[in-house]
């Protein structure tokens, strides 16, 4: 039996599809996790700068700990996880892919109906004037960037504990009620609202599909879950929906 019988899905471009990521979608392609092997924790210069960077978020500290982020992110490419989500949106006409990573590799693999739930490292935002302002070089020429307003630049990044943009959030929410295939990615689903998502999509009928190297606090609620690294799983799995609905 295929996958897509599996789930009981009839694979049609008319299907309602939401994908959720992580940081484990880009662990290939060289960018360090949160938690547990991988994490960027165990690399000591991060945590070094890690410790320094912090409220009002707008400080040199804070962007000489992001401008090492960058660096190590803009010498990375997105895998094959990230370029079979772009080809699902592309077939499927209601597509949305929410991350929650910062590290803007989905969009550079060609998703753009794409909800950075937690922001992107590659723009900084004013918290006097509220401008949000792209900032794709790395070196930046000073620290901490400023914005046109004259006032320094945070990262447009959601620090843990803040609140993410009410828009956004809505959106995802919205998406998520309604959606017929919810794919879980390399998302460890331990930190809200993300977490809570595929679970509004099952409450709507949704079957949902987890693909993790390891189980996580979705796992029993899956429809099915697939243990294995995004990069091999995912194309597999996009090839045989797409093929179950060729076929
Ligand atoms: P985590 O670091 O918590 O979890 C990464 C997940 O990826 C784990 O469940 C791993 O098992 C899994 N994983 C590891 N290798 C993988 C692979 N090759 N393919 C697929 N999965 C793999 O990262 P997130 O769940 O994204 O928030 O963390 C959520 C949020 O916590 C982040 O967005 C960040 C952090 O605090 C903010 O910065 C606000």
């Amino acid at each position: 039996m295929g996958i897509a019988e599996e789930l009981g899905l009839r694979v049609s471009p008319g299907l309602r599809v939401v994908a959720l990521t992580g940081a484990g979608i880009s662990l290939e392609s060289g960018v360090p996790i949160f938690r547990g092997k991988g994490s960027m924790w165990e690399i000591p210069e991060a945590r070094r700068l890690a410790e320094r960077a912090g409220p009002p978020w707008n400080t040199r500290e804070t962007w000489e700990y992001y401008e090492w982020r960058r660096g190590l992110v803009s010498r990375c490419k997105p895998n094959r996880a990230h370029y079979a989500l772009a080809e699902m949106e592309r077939y499927f006409e209601d597509f949305l892919l929410i991350t929650q990573n910062v590290d803007g590799l989905h969009a550079k693999a060609g998703s753009r109906r794409l909800l950075e739930l937690h922001g992107s490292m590659w723009r900084g935002r004013c918290i006097e004037c509220g401008r949000v302002i792209d900032l794709p070089e790395t070196p930046l020429k000073a620290l901490p960037p400023l914005c046109p307003c004259g006032r320094p630049l945070r990262p447009d990044v959601v620090q843990f504990g803040e609140p993410i943009d009410p828009v956004v959030l809505d959106a995802a929410f919205k998406a998520s009620k309604k959606a017929e295939l919810f794919l879980v990615i390399g998302t460890s689903a331990v930190v809200h609202p993300a977490a809570q998502m595929p679970l509004i999509a099952i409450e709507g009928g949704a079957r949902a599909v987890e693909i993790n190297p390891n189980a996580t606090p979705l796992t029993p609620f899956m429809s099915l879950s697939i243990r294995g690294r995004a990069a091999e799983v995912l194309p597999r799995l996009w090839e045989e929906l797409l093929s179950s609905a060729l076929g």
